[in-house]
């Protein structure tokens, strides 16, 4: 009879009771917070952290409805970014979009229109019939951070446009829906593949999910698309699913002028949704929703 503390049996060289033995002590928080920053990078939120972030979140959320209603035919996405601006201090907030990165970001919010799959910058072009346009809104309050887009669609779109916009919200609350402490990384990138393949659409590679709360982009990175990361989720993780659908290939390019926008290589369209999500111990809890 192997006894817990001899070597596992699979090979591993840690003790069985550490290893295989099928009642693994309950792991207390502390010490999986240690583990998962320490092998992972990934910072488990403390309740007072979490709190901040629902906040945040709600925020966003609040702020992307707000944007989302004034976009209508005529309307520039200028006049959209200013809008979002002004919502956020009007909430004590700043968008976490202003000034990120290299080259610093310009706007407050991005607007991805069409064949943009994400990171568009808002300027002088009028929304017009047909269009179909991304939303994403990242607020920061309090030092906390959260993180949602959305899709609007414009007057009549094309079958292909509304079937990018479908599929990709589809690919976000079927992923969203297998949330639960235990479930590896890569189930997420598995569900939405296996969806969008089925519907004849292409999952977005060069763009990622991600931790967020504490920063804007935290450890881990999450694909969309089939992977191998074999990373547990955990109470206390708190991270976004955001998938880029595209009605034709995966492959995007960045515009070599801004170094932001990423449109679809054969220009045709892509759709994206995205929540800021926390693992709790039941399961998950969608943080943006107004
Ligand atoms: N909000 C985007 C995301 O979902 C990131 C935008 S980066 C920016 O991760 F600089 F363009 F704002
Ligand atoms: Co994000
Ligand atoms: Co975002």
């Amino acid at each position: 009879m192997i006894a817990r503390n001899d070597p596992c049996w699979c090979g591993s060289g840690k003790k069985w009771k550490k290893c295989h033995h099928p009642f693994l002590p309950p792991q207390n928080f502390e010490s999986l917070k240690k583990e998962y920053f320490k092998k992972y990078q990934i910072v488990l939120k403390t309740p007072e952290q979490i709190q901040g972030i629902q906040r945040a979140s709600k925020l966003a959320a609040n702020i992307l409805k707000k944007v989302c209603a004034k976009a209508k035919e005529g309307v520039t996405t200028l006049e959209l970014d200013d809008y979002a601006m002004e919502l956020h201090k009007e909430a004590g907030a700043i968008p976490a979009a202003l000034g990120y990165g290299h080259p610093p970001f310009p706007k407050g919010i991005c607007t991805s229109l069409n064949e943009v799959i994400c990171h568009g910058i808002p300027g002088n072009r009028p929304l017009v019939s047909g269009d179909i346009m991304n939303i994403d809104v990242t607020s920061i309050l309090d030092g906390y951070y959260g993180d949602c887009s959305a899709m609007v669609c414009i007057g009549e779109i094309s079958e292909e446009k509304q079937k990018v916009v479908d599929v990709s919200y589809e690919c976000l609350m079927r992923a969203i829906k297998i949330l639960k402490p235990g479930i590896l990384i890569s189930e997420i990138g598995q569900v939405i593949e296996d969806y969008a393949s089925s519907e004849g659409c292409s999952v977005v590679n060069q763009f990622v999910a991600h931790g967020v709360g504490i920063d804007f982009h935290e450890a881990p990175q999450i694909p969309h698309c089939y992977n191998k990361m074999a990373i547990p989720l955990t109470a206390g993780m708190t991270f976004t699913i955001e998938p880029m659908i595209n009605a034709g290939v995966r492959e995007g390019e960045i515009d070599p002028k801004d170094q932001w926008t990423a449109r679809t290589l054969d220009g045709k369209p892509s759709a994206q949704w995205e929540h800021t999500l926390l693992i709790t111990d039941e399961g998950y809890e969608i943080l943006t929703l107004p």
